[in-house]
Protein backbone atom coordinates (compact mmCIF):
# COMPACT_ATOMS: atom_id res chain seq x y z
CA UNK A 1 0.00 0.00 0.00
CA UNK A 2 0.90 3.58 -0.69
CA UNK A 3 2.93 5.15 2.59
CA UNK A 4 4.23 1.72 3.44
CA UNK A 5 7.29 1.55 5.21
CA UNK A 6 9.52 -1.77 3.73
CA UNK A 7 12.79 -3.25 4.73
CA UNK A 8 13.55 -4.36 1.06
CA UNK A 9 12.17 -3.85 -1.91
CA UNK A 10 13.04 -5.71 -4.91
CA UNK A 11 12.50 -3.74 -8.63
CA UNK A 12 11.94 -6.90 -11.00
CA UNK A 13 10.68 -10.60 -10.51
CA UNK A 14 13.52 -12.05 -12.98
CA UNK A 15 17.05 -13.95 -12.16
CA UNK A 16 18.39 -11.32 -9.99
CA UNK A 17 15.46 -10.32 -8.32
CA UNK A 18 14.58 -14.05 -7.21
CA UNK A 19 17.63 -14.78 -6.09
CA UNK A 20 17.81 -11.83 -3.75
CA UNK A 21 14.30 -11.52 -2.51
CA UNK A 22 14.63 -15.27 -1.34
CA UNK A 23 18.21 -15.08 0.24
CA UNK A 24 16.74 -11.93 2.18
CA UNK A 25 13.71 -13.74 2.91
CA UNK A 26 15.86 -16.60 4.39
CA UNK A 27 17.57 -13.94 6.32
CA UNK A 28 14.38 -13.00 8.16
CA UNK A 29 13.94 -9.97 6.13
CA UNK A 30 10.41 -9.01 4.76
CA UNK A 31 10.88 -7.71 1.41
CA UNK A 32 8.56 -6.60 -1.22
CA UNK A 33 8.85 -7.50 -4.93
CA UNK A 34 7.55 -4.61 -7.86
CA UNK A 35 6.63 -6.13 -11.07
CA UNK A 36 5.63 -4.08 -14.28
CA UNK A 37 4.15 -7.40 -16.15
CA UNK A 38 1.41 -9.51 -15.38
CA UNK A 39 1.22 -12.48 -12.93
CA UNK A 40 0.53 -15.26 -15.09
CA UNK A 41 -0.93 -17.63 -13.04
CA UNK A 42 -4.58 -17.61 -14.48
CA UNK A 43 -5.59 -19.29 -17.61
CA UNK A 44 -7.44 -17.22 -20.46
CA UNK A 45 -9.84 -18.25 -22.31
CA UNK A 46 -8.88 -21.16 -24.17
CA UNK A 47 -8.29 -22.35 -21.00
CA UNK A 48 -4.47 -22.10 -21.06
CA UNK A 49 -2.04 -19.42 -19.20
CA UNK A 50 0.57 -19.07 -22.25
CA UNK A 51 -0.85 -18.40 -25.93
CA UNK A 52 1.73 -21.09 -28.73
CA UNK A 53 3.99 -19.79 -30.86
CA UNK A 54 2.49 -20.60 -33.87
CA UNK A 55 -1.18 -18.51 -32.94
CA UNK A 56 -0.15 -15.32 -31.18
CA UNK A 57 -2.50 -13.24 -29.45
CA UNK A 58 -3.54 -10.28 -27.15
CA UNK A 59 -1.07 -12.29 -23.96
CA UNK A 60 1.97 -13.04 -26.27
CA UNK A 61 3.35 -8.94 -26.93
CA UNK A 62 4.05 -5.79 -24.20
CA UNK A 63 1.45 -3.34 -25.42
CA UNK A 64 1.77 -3.51 -29.19
CA UNK A 65 -0.91 -3.83 -31.63
CA UNK A 66 1.40 -6.20 -34.60
CA UNK A 67 3.47 -8.84 -33.41
CA UNK A 68 7.32 -8.43 -33.94
CA UNK A 69 8.61 -11.65 -34.22
CA UNK A 70 12.16 -12.61 -34.37
CA UNK A 71 11.85 -14.58 -37.63
CA UNK A 72 10.30 -11.82 -39.68
CA UNK A 73 9.09 -14.03 -42.97
CA UNK A 74 8.94 -17.66 -43.74
CA UNK A 75 9.55 -19.08 -47.12
CA UNK A 76 9.56 -15.30 -48.38
CA UNK A 77 6.51 -14.31 -46.46
CA UNK A 78 5.75 -12.04 -43.81
CA UNK A 79 4.03 -13.52 -40.65
CA UNK A 80 3.92 -10.95 -38.49
CA UNK A 81 -0.01 -10.59 -37.71
CA UNK A 82 -2.43 -7.64 -36.01
CA UNK A 83 -3.09 -8.05 -31.98
CA UNK A 84 -5.00 -6.65 -29.32
CA UNK A 85 -3.08 -4.03 -27.33
CA UNK A 86 -2.11 -5.81 -24.30
CA UNK A 87 0.25 -6.18 -21.23
CA UNK A 88 1.79 -9.49 -22.91
CA UNK A 89 4.26 -11.80 -21.82
CA UNK A 90 7.23 -10.78 -24.14
CA UNK A 91 8.33 -7.03 -24.76
CA UNK A 92 10.10 -6.37 -28.67
CA UNK A 93 11.85 -3.45 -27.06
CA UNK A 94 13.27 -1.04 -30.23
CA UNK A 95 16.07 1.33 -29.76
CA UNK A 96 17.66 2.84 -33.22
CA UNK A 97 20.11 0.21 -33.51
CA UNK A 98 18.62 -3.10 -32.61
CA UNK A 99 15.39 -4.67 -31.40
CA UNK A 100 16.22 -6.08 -27.24
CA UNK A 101 13.54 -9.28 -26.63
CA UNK A 102 12.73 -9.50 -23.13
CA UNK A 103 10.18 -11.12 -20.89
CA UNK A 104 7.40 -9.27 -19.12
CA UNK A 105 5.74 -10.79 -15.76
CA UNK A 106 6.53 -12.32 -12.70
CA UNK A 107 9.24 -14.67 -13.60
CA UNK A 108 11.16 -12.27 -16.05
CA UNK A 109 12.82 -13.45 -18.63
CA UNK A 110 12.63 -17.16 -17.02
CA UNK A 111 8.71 -17.01 -18.91
CA UNK A 112 9.90 -16.68 -22.43
CA UNK A 113 13.38 -18.08 -22.42
CA UNK A 114 14.23 -21.04 -24.40
CA UNK A 115 15.67 -22.66 -21.16
CA UNK A 116 18.93 -22.99 -22.06
CA UNK A 117 20.86 -23.34 -18.88
CA UNK A 118 24.77 -22.83 -19.66
CA UNK A 119 27.51 -22.73 -17.46
CA UNK A 120 30.59 -20.97 -19.27
CA UNK A 121 33.72 -22.95 -19.45
CA UNK A 122 36.08 -22.07 -16.75
CA UNK A 123 38.98 -21.06 -18.44
CA UNK A 124 36.63 -18.05 -19.84
CA UNK A 125 35.36 -16.92 -17.07
CA UNK A 126 37.69 -14.28 -16.44
CA UNK A 127 36.73 -12.76 -19.36
CA UNK A 128 33.38 -12.36 -18.48
CA UNK A 129 33.87 -11.04 -15.16
CA UNK A 130 38.08 -10.68 -14.23
CA UNK A 131 37.53 -9.37 -10.33
CA UNK A 132 35.04 -12.62 -9.09
CA UNK A 133 37.23 -15.19 -7.71
CA UNK A 134 36.88 -18.21 -10.26
CA UNK A 135 37.13 -20.93 -7.50
CA UNK A 136 34.40 -19.33 -5.40
CA UNK A 137 32.08 -19.66 -8.60
CA UNK A 138 32.63 -22.78 -9.49
CA UNK A 139 32.69 -24.45 -6.29
CA UNK A 140 30.00 -23.20 -4.71
CA UNK A 141 27.80 -20.37 -6.90
CA UNK A 142 27.59 -21.87 -9.96
CA UNK A 143 26.41 -25.57 -8.62
CA UNK A 144 23.85 -23.67 -6.31
CA UNK A 145 22.30 -21.58 -9.27
CA UNK A 146 22.22 -25.10 -11.11
CA UNK A 147 20.63 -26.53 -8.03
CA UNK A 148 18.27 -24.47 -7.64
CA UNK A 149 16.98 -23.51 -11.28
CA UNK A 150 16.76 -27.45 -11.62
CA UNK A 151 19.26 -27.60 -14.44
CA UNK A 152 19.96 -30.69 -16.50
CA UNK A 153 20.70 -32.79 -19.38
CA UNK A 154 19.05 -34.35 -22.18
CA UNK A 155 19.25 -38.61 -21.88
CA UNK A 156 21.72 -39.13 -24.75
CA UNK A 157 19.94 -42.38 -25.50
CA UNK A 158 16.51 -41.12 -26.21
CA UNK A 159 18.24 -38.04 -27.85
CA UNK A 160 19.64 -40.52 -30.40
CA UNK A 161 16.33 -41.41 -31.21
CA UNK A 162 13.07 -39.70 -30.81
CA UNK A 163 11.44 -37.83 -33.55
CA UNK A 164 11.78 -34.42 -31.63
CA UNK A 165 15.46 -33.78 -31.93
CA UNK A 166 16.27 -35.30 -35.59
CA UNK A 167 16.78 -31.85 -36.21
CA UNK A 168 19.35 -31.34 -33.50
CA UNK A 169 20.81 -34.76 -35.03
CA UNK A 170 21.28 -33.43 -38.03
CA UNK A 171 22.89 -30.22 -36.36
CA UNK A 172 25.27 -32.53 -34.50
CA UNK A 173 26.09 -34.26 -37.97
CA UNK A 174 27.07 -31.50 -39.91
CA UNK A 175 29.40 -30.38 -36.64
CA UNK A 176 31.35 -33.64 -36.76
CA UNK A 177 31.81 -33.82 -40.60
CA UNK A 178 33.47 -29.99 -40.42
CA UNK A 179 35.18 -31.09 -37.59
CA UNK A 180 34.08 -28.92 -34.65
CA UNK A 181 32.74 -30.23 -31.52
CA UNK A 182 29.51 -30.70 -30.79
CA UNK A 183 28.16 -30.37 -27.16
CA UNK A 184 25.08 -31.34 -24.99
CA UNK A 185 23.26 -28.19 -23.63
CA UNK A 186 21.96 -28.33 -20.58
CA UNK A 187 18.18 -26.93 -20.06
CA UNK A 188 15.99 -26.41 -16.80
CA UNK A 189 12.77 -28.70 -18.98
CA UNK A 190 11.63 -31.49 -16.99
CA UNK A 191 13.16 -33.97 -19.57
CA UNK A 192 11.16 -37.14 -18.14
CA UNK A 193 7.77 -34.71 -18.53
CA UNK A 194 9.20 -34.23 -22.48
CA UNK A 195 9.51 -38.12 -22.67
CA UNK A 196 5.66 -38.46 -21.61
CA UNK A 197 4.66 -35.58 -24.10
CA UNK A 198 6.30 -37.81 -26.70
CA UNK A 199 4.82 -41.02 -25.91
CA UNK A 200 1.45 -39.18 -25.81
CA UNK A 201 0.71 -39.34 -21.98
CA UNK A 202 0.82 -35.78 -21.16
CA UNK A 203 -0.80 -32.58 -22.82
CA UNK A 204 2.42 -30.87 -24.69
CA UNK A 205 4.03 -27.85 -24.11
CA UNK A 206 8.05 -28.52 -25.65
CA UNK A 207 6.21 -30.62 -28.35
CA UNK A 208 3.87 -28.27 -29.49
CA UNK A 209 5.71 -25.49 -30.12
CA UNK A 210 5.52 -23.68 -27.00
CA UNK A 211 8.16 -20.83 -26.23
CA UNK A 212 8.78 -17.45 -26.91
CA UNK A 213 4.98 -16.46 -25.43
CA UNK A 214 5.65 -18.76 -22.16
CA UNK A 215 5.35 -22.72 -21.87
CA UNK A 216 2.75 -24.08 -20.25
CA UNK A 217 3.84 -27.49 -18.80
CA UNK A 218 7.37 -28.96 -18.81
CA UNK A 219 9.64 -26.00 -18.27
CA UNK A 220 10.76 -25.41 -14.92
CA UNK A 221 10.61 -21.35 -15.20
CA UNK A 222 10.77 -19.31 -12.15
CA UNK A 223 7.61 -19.66 -11.63
CA UNK A 224 8.27 -23.52 -10.25
CA UNK A 225 11.69 -22.96 -8.74
CA UNK A 226 12.74 -20.23 -7.05
CA UNK A 227 8.90 -18.49 -7.02
CA UNK A 228 8.10 -21.45 -5.63
CA UNK A 229 10.46 -20.81 -2.28
CA UNK A 230 9.87 -17.81 -2.15
CA UNK A 231 6.43 -18.01 -1.76
CA UNK A 232 6.88 -20.97 0.65
CA UNK A 233 8.90 -18.46 3.36
CA UNK A 234 5.88 -15.90 3.65
CA UNK A 235 7.85 -13.39 3.76
CA UNK A 236 7.74 -11.57 0.56
CA UNK A 237 4.81 -9.86 -1.36
CA UNK A 238 4.69 -9.48 -4.92
CA UNK A 239 2.90 -6.43 -6.70
CA UNK A 240 2.36 -6.96 -10.45
CA UNK A 241 1.35 -4.68 -12.50
CA UNK A 242 3.25 -2.16 -10.68
CA UNK A 243 6.53 -0.13 -12.44
CA UNK A 244 8.78 1.30 -10.49
CA UNK A 245 9.16 5.19 -11.72
CA UNK A 246 11.88 6.59 -8.97
CA UNK A 247 14.10 5.98 -6.33
CA UNK A 248 15.35 9.25 -4.08
CA UNK A 249 16.91 8.99 -0.93
CA UNK A 250 13.91 9.77 2.20
CA UNK A 251 14.33 12.54 4.53
CA UNK A 252 14.48 10.29 7.50
CA UNK A 253 17.04 7.68 5.78
CA UNK A 254 16.37 4.83 3.33
CA UNK A 255 14.78 5.71 -0.25
CA UNK A 256 11.61 7.17 -1.22
CA UNK A 257 10.11 4.97 -4.22
CA UNK A 258 7.59 5.84 -6.64
CA UNK A 259 5.54 3.07 -8.30
CA UNK A 260 2.54 3.22 -10.90
CA UNK A 261 0.12 0.75 -11.02
CA UNK A 262 -1.09 -0.02 -14.24
CA UNK A 263 -4.33 -1.85 -16.14
CA UNK A 264 -3.71 -4.40 -19.00
CA UNK A 265 -3.75 -1.37 -21.63
CA UNK A 266 -0.44 0.04 -19.83
CA UNK A 267 -2.39 3.18 -18.48
CA UNK A 268 -1.54 3.96 -14.89
CA UNK A 269 -4.51 4.04 -12.57
CA UNK A 270 -3.16 4.89 -9.62
CA UNK A 271 0.57 6.47 -8.28
CA UNK A 272 1.81 5.06 -4.86
CA UNK A 273 5.47 5.81 -2.70
CA UNK A 274 6.74 3.99 -0.47
CA UNK A 275 9.77 4.18 1.91
CA UNK A 276 12.29 1.63 1.45
CA UNK A 277 15.83 0.90 3.68
CA UNK A 278 17.27 -0.75 0.80
CA UNK A 279 16.66 -1.10 -2.60
CA UNK A 280 17.64 -3.96 -4.90
CA UNK A 281 17.61 -2.98 -8.82
CA UNK A 282 16.60 -6.09 -10.79
CA UNK A 283 14.70 -4.66 -13.68
CA UNK A 284 16.87 -6.04 -16.35
CA UNK A 285 20.07 -5.26 -17.56
CA UNK A 286 18.04 -2.70 -19.63
CA UNK A 287 14.84 -2.06 -17.12
CA UNK A 288 18.03 -1.23 -14.73
CA UNK A 289 20.44 0.76 -17.03
CA UNK A 290 16.95 2.74 -18.07
CA UNK A 291 15.86 3.73 -14.76
CA UNK A 292 19.53 4.48 -13.14
CA UNK A 293 20.42 7.01 -16.15
CA UNK A 294 17.30 8.50 -15.94
CA UNK A 295 17.79 9.04 -12.24
CA UNK A 296 21.07 10.12 -12.58
CA UNK A 297 20.31 12.79 -15.52
CA UNK A 298 17.12 14.31 -13.37
CA UNK A 299 18.71 14.45 -9.76
CA UNK A 300 16.78 11.84 -8.35
CA UNK A 301 20.65 10.04 -7.83
CA UNK A 302 23.51 12.93 -8.81
CA UNK A 303 26.01 10.96 -7.04
CA UNK A 304 25.84 8.14 -8.83
CA UNK A 305 29.11 7.79 -11.04
CA UNK A 306 29.89 8.05 -14.57
CA UNK A 307 30.02 4.26 -15.16
CA UNK A 308 26.28 4.43 -15.26
CA UNK A 309 24.47 3.01 -18.61
CA UNK A 310 28.02 2.10 -19.65
CA UNK A 311 29.68 -0.83 -21.21
CA UNK A 312 26.33 -2.32 -22.52
CA UNK A 313 26.51 -5.65 -24.85
CA UNK A 314 24.40 -8.02 -26.71
CA UNK A 315 25.93 -11.21 -25.83
CA UNK A 316 27.42 -11.11 -29.28
CA UNK A 317 23.52 -12.83 -30.71
CA UNK A 318 23.49 -13.24 -34.67
CA UNK A 319 21.21 -15.91 -36.00
CA UNK A 320 21.01 -17.56 -39.69
CA UNK A 321 19.80 -20.71 -41.21
CA UNK A 322 20.86 -23.71 -43.71
CA UNK A 323 19.30 -25.36 -46.18
CA UNK A 324 19.29 -28.65 -46.49
CA UNK A 325 19.14 -31.15 -48.94
CA UNK A 326 16.03 -32.65 -49.61
CA UNK A 327 17.38 -36.19 -48.36
CA UNK A 328 18.48 -34.30 -45.24
CA UNK A 329 15.25 -33.38 -43.53
CA UNK A 330 15.69 -31.60 -40.04
CA UNK A 331 11.80 -33.07 -38.99
CA UNK A 332 8.17 -32.01 -39.16
CA UNK A 333 8.23 -32.11 -34.95
CA UNK A 334 10.66 -30.37 -33.06
CA UNK A 335 11.06 -29.75 -29.52
CA UNK A 336 11.31 -25.90 -28.94
CA UNK A 337 13.77 -26.31 -26.19
CA UNK A 338 17.08 -26.44 -27.88
CA UNK A 339 19.74 -28.88 -26.54
CA UNK A 340 22.93 -28.97 -28.46
CA UNK A 341 25.61 -26.62 -29.51
CA UNK A 342 28.65 -26.37 -32.13
CA UNK A 343 31.42 -24.80 -30.30
CA UNK A 344 34.18 -23.27 -32.07
CA UNK A 345 34.64 -20.62 -29.62
CA UNK A 346 38.11 -20.64 -28.83
CA UNK A 347 39.04 -21.10 -32.73
CA UNK A 348 36.51 -18.82 -33.96
CA UNK A 349 34.65 -16.69 -31.43
CA UNK A 350 31.36 -18.27 -32.09
CA UNK A 351 28.98 -20.84 -29.84
CA UNK A 352 25.66 -22.09 -32.18
CA UNK A 353 22.84 -23.38 -30.73
CA UNK A 354 20.68 -25.74 -32.99
CA UNK A 355 17.56 -24.06 -33.01
CA UNK A 356 14.21 -25.54 -34.00
CA UNK A 357 11.50 -24.30 -36.09
CA UNK A 358 8.85 -25.53 -34.70
CA UNK A 359 6.82 -25.00 -37.98
CA UNK A 360 4.75 -28.58 -37.89
CA UNK A 361 5.97 -28.88 -41.67
CA UNK A 362 9.50 -30.22 -43.47
CA UNK A 363 11.50 -27.28 -43.74
CA UNK A 364 14.36 -29.03 -44.76
CA UNK A 365 16.06 -26.18 -42.44
CA UNK A 366 18.80 -25.55 -39.89
CA UNK A 367 18.50 -22.84 -37.90
CA UNK A 368 21.01 -21.23 -35.37
CA UNK A 369 21.37 -18.89 -32.93
CA UNK A 370 24.91 -17.97 -32.58
CA UNK A 371 26.42 -16.50 -29.34
CA UNK A 372 29.69 -14.80 -30.79
CA UNK A 373 32.37 -12.79 -28.95
CA UNK A 374 31.83 -9.62 -30.38
CA UNK A 375 33.69 -6.62 -28.56
CA UNK A 376 31.27 -3.99 -29.17
CA UNK A 377 29.69 -2.15 -26.44
CA UNK A 378 26.86 0.37 -26.13
CA UNK A 379 25.60 3.38 -23.82
CA UNK A 380 22.70 4.13 -22.53
CA UNK A 381 22.01 8.34 -22.83
CA UNK A 382 19.13 10.37 -21.26
CA UNK A 383 17.72 12.61 -23.96
CA UNK A 384 16.11 15.16 -21.93
CA UNK A 385 14.15 16.41 -24.98
CA UNK A 386 12.24 13.20 -25.49
CA UNK A 387 12.25 12.51 -22.00
CA UNK A 388 13.57 9.13 -23.18
CA UNK A 389 16.79 6.66 -22.48
CA UNK A 390 18.95 5.85 -25.90
CA UNK A 391 20.98 3.38 -26.83
CA UNK A 392 23.27 4.22 -29.25
CA UNK A 393 24.24 0.56 -30.63
CA UNK A 394 24.54 0.77 -34.19
CA UNK A 395 23.08 -2.16 -36.85
CA UNK A 396 26.77 -2.49 -38.31
CA UNK A 397 28.01 -3.53 -35.19
CA UNK A 398 26.86 -6.89 -35.50
CA UNK A 399 29.44 -7.47 -38.42
CA UNK A 400 32.14 -9.18 -36.06
CA UNK A 401 29.41 -11.60 -34.50
CA UNK A 402 28.74 -12.45 -38.59
CA UNK A 403 32.21 -12.82 -39.72
CA UNK A 404 32.76 -15.28 -36.59
CA UNK A 405 29.75 -17.25 -36.67
CA UNK A 406 30.51 -17.60 -40.77
CA UNK A 407 33.87 -19.57 -38.93
CA UNK A 408 31.25 -21.61 -38.86
CA UNK A 409 28.81 -22.25 -41.21
CA UNK A 410 30.75 -21.50 -44.29
CA UNK A 411 32.66 -24.35 -42.92
CA UNK A 412 29.48 -26.39 -42.88
CA UNK A 413 28.05 -24.83 -46.47
CA UNK A 414 31.19 -25.83 -48.31
CA UNK A 415 31.48 -29.50 -46.93
CA UNK A 416 27.96 -30.64 -47.21
CA UNK A 417 27.90 -28.15 -50.66
CA UNK A 418 24.64 -26.66 -48.85
CA UNK A 419 23.78 -22.75 -49.39
CA UNK A 420 22.45 -20.37 -46.26
CA UNK A 421 18.61 -19.78 -46.14
CA UNK A 422 17.17 -16.17 -47.34
CA UNK A 423 13.82 -16.20 -46.33
CA UNK A 424 14.00 -16.08 -42.70
CA UNK A 425 14.60 -12.25 -41.77
CA UNK A 426 13.37 -10.63 -44.98
CA UNK A 427 13.54 -10.98 -49.15
CA UNK A 428 17.48 -12.39 -49.12
CA UNK A 429 18.58 -11.62 -45.90
CA UNK A 430 21.16 -14.38 -44.65
CA UNK A 431 21.78 -13.00 -40.73
CA UNK A 432 19.41 -11.98 -38.36
CA UNK A 433 21.34 -9.39 -37.11
CA UNK A 434 18.77 -6.89 -35.65
CA UNK A 435 18.37 -8.32 -32.43
CA UNK A 436 19.24 -9.93 -29.01
CA UNK A 437 17.80 -11.75 -26.47
CA UNK A 438 20.67 -11.38 -24.27
CA UNK A 439 21.21 -8.25 -23.06
CA UNK A 440 23.77 -7.26 -20.50
CA UNK A 441 25.84 -4.34 -18.87
CA UNK A 442 24.66 -0.90 -17.92
CA UNK A 443 25.55 -1.02 -14.34
CA UNK A 444 28.52 -3.33 -14.37
CA UNK A 445 30.33 -4.52 -11.59
CA UNK A 446 33.21 -2.53 -10.02
CA UNK A 447 32.52 0.12 -12.37
CA UNK A 448 29.04 1.52 -11.49
CA UNK A 449 28.86 -0.26 -8.41
CA UNK A 450 31.62 -2.59 -6.25
CA UNK A 451 32.78 -6.01 -6.70
CA UNK A 452 29.21 -7.42 -5.13
CA UNK A 453 26.95 -4.61 -6.69
CA UNK A 454 26.98 -2.22 -4.28
CA UNK A 455 26.17 1.04 -5.92
CA UNK A 456 28.84 3.40 -5.63
CA UNK A 457 27.12 6.77 -4.43
CA UNK A 458 24.91 5.40 -2.14
CA UNK A 459 24.33 3.21 0.53
CA UNK A 460 21.83 0.88 0.27
CA UNK A 461 20.93 0.90 -3.48
CA UNK A 462 22.36 -2.53 -4.90
CA UNK A 463 22.25 -3.94 -8.37
CA UNK A 464 21.70 -7.68 -8.60
CA UNK A 465 20.64 -8.35 -12.18
CA UNK A 466 22.13 -8.91 -15.92
CA UNK A 467 23.24 -5.38 -15.32
CA UNK A 468 26.20 -6.50 -13.97
CA UNK A 469 27.80 -8.34 -16.53
CA UNK A 470 29.97 -6.32 -18.99
CA UNK A 471 28.40 -7.89 -22.14
CA UNK A 472 29.00 -11.02 -22.64
CA UNK A 473 29.24 -14.56 -20.79
CA UNK A 474 30.38 -16.58 -23.60
CA UNK A 475 27.27 -18.52 -23.52
CA UNK A 476 23.44 -18.26 -23.17
CA UNK A 477 23.67 -15.60 -19.75
CA UNK A 478 20.45 -16.68 -17.30
CA UNK A 479 22.89 -19.41 -14.95
CA UNK A 480 25.59 -16.73 -14.86
CA UNK A 481 23.37 -13.75 -13.99
CA UNK A 482 21.82 -16.39 -10.98
CA UNK A 483 25.07 -17.63 -9.76
CA UNK A 484 26.36 -13.87 -9.13
CA UNK A 485 23.40 -13.00 -7.67
CA UNK A 486 23.67 -15.71 -5.56
CA UNK A 487 27.44 -14.45 -4.66
CA UNK A 488 26.45 -11.37 -3.99
CA UNK A 489 23.50 -11.29 -1.43
CA UNK A 490 25.43 -13.89 0.11
CA UNK A 491 27.92 -11.06 0.92
CA UNK A 492 25.12 -8.35 1.60
CA UNK A 493 23.58 -10.65 3.43
CA UNK A 494 26.73 -11.45 6.20
CA UNK A 495 27.57 -7.57 5.59
CA UNK A 496 25.03 -5.11 5.33
CA UNK A 497 22.03 -5.88 7.03
P1 LIG B 1 14.86 -10.25 -16.27
O1 LIG B 1 14.71 -9.54 -17.57
O2 LIG B 1 14.68 -11.71 -16.25
O3 LIG B 1 13.83 -9.65 -15.21
C1 LIG B 1 13.62 -8.27 -15.06
C2 LIG B 1 12.18 -8.04 -14.65
O4 LIG B 1 12.02 -6.68 -14.23
C3 LIG B 1 11.16 -8.24 -15.77
O5 LIG B 1 10.15 -9.12 -15.34
C4 LIG B 1 10.62 -6.83 -16.05
O6 LIG B 1 9.28 -6.83 -16.48
C5 LIG B 1 10.79 -6.16 -14.71
N1 LIG B 1 10.93 -4.70 -14.77
C6 LIG B 1 11.67 -3.96 -15.64
N2 LIG B 1 11.59 -2.65 -15.35
C7 LIG B 1 10.77 -2.55 -14.28
C8 LIG B 1 10.30 -1.44 -13.51
N3 LIG B 1 10.69 -0.17 -13.79
N4 LIG B 1 9.46 -1.68 -12.47
C9 LIG B 1 9.07 -2.96 -12.18
N5 LIG B 1 9.49 -4.04 -12.88
C10 LIG B 1 10.34 -3.83 -13.91
N6 LIG B 1 18.99 -16.99 -21.43
C11 LIG B 1 19.54 -18.22 -21.20
O7 LIG B 1 20.43 -18.36 -20.35
N7 LIG B 1 19.08 -19.30 -21.91
C12 LIG B 1 18.11 -19.20 -22.86
O8 LIG B 1 17.70 -20.21 -23.44
C13 LIG B 1 17.56 -17.91 -23.12
N8 LIG B 1 16.63 -17.73 -24.10
C14 LIG B 1 15.98 -16.52 -24.22
C15 LIG B 1 14.91 -16.38 -25.11
C16 LIG B 1 14.20 -15.18 -25.16
C17 LIG B 1 13.05 -15.04 -26.13
C18 LIG B 1 14.55 -14.11 -24.29
C19 LIG B 1 13.80 -12.81 -24.31
C20 LIG B 1 15.63 -14.25 -23.43
C21 LIG B 1 16.35 -15.43 -23.38
N9 LIG B 1 17.40 -15.60 -22.49
C22 LIG B 1 18.00 -16.83 -22.34
C23 LIG B 1 17.89 -14.47 -21.68
C24 LIG B 1 17.44 -14.54 -20.22
O9 LIG B 1 16.06 -14.75 -20.13
C25 LIG B 1 17.85 -13.21 -19.54
O10 LIG B 1 19.25 -13.09 -19.62
C26 LIG B 1 17.42 -13.15 -18.09
O11 LIG B 1 16.03 -13.27 -17.96
C27 LIG B 1 17.88 -11.84 -17.44
O12 LIG B 1 17.65 -11.93 -16.05
P2 LIG B 1 17.56 -10.63 -15.16
O13 LIG B 1 17.35 -11.07 -13.76
O14 LIG B 1 18.74 -9.76 -15.46
O15 LIG B 1 16.29 -9.82 -15.69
Amino acid sequence: PSGANVPALVIGTGYGGCVAALRLAQAGVDVHMIEMGMSWDTPGPDGKIFANTTSPDARSFWLRTKTKQPLSNFLGFPIDRDIPKYTGILDAEEFAGITVYQGRGVGGGSLVNGGMAVTPKRENFGAILPSVNVDEMYDTYYPRANAGLGVATIDPAWFDTTDCYQYARVGRKHAQRSGFPFVFVPTVYDWDYMKQEAAGAVPKSALAGEILYGNNYGKKSLQKTYLARIKDTGRVTISSLHKVTSVTPAAGGGYTVVIDQTDTSGATTLTKTVTAAKVFFAAGSVGTSKLLVRLKATGALPALNGEIGQGWGDNGNVMCGGANHLWDPTGSLQASIPTGGIDNWNAGGAFAEVAPLPTGIETYASFYLSITKNPNRARFSWNAATGKVELNWQTSWKQPSIDMAKTIFDKINAKEGTIYRTDLFGTYKIWGDHLTYHPLGGAVLTKATDNYGRLHGYSGLYVIDGALIPGNTSVNPFVTITALAERNIEKIIATDL
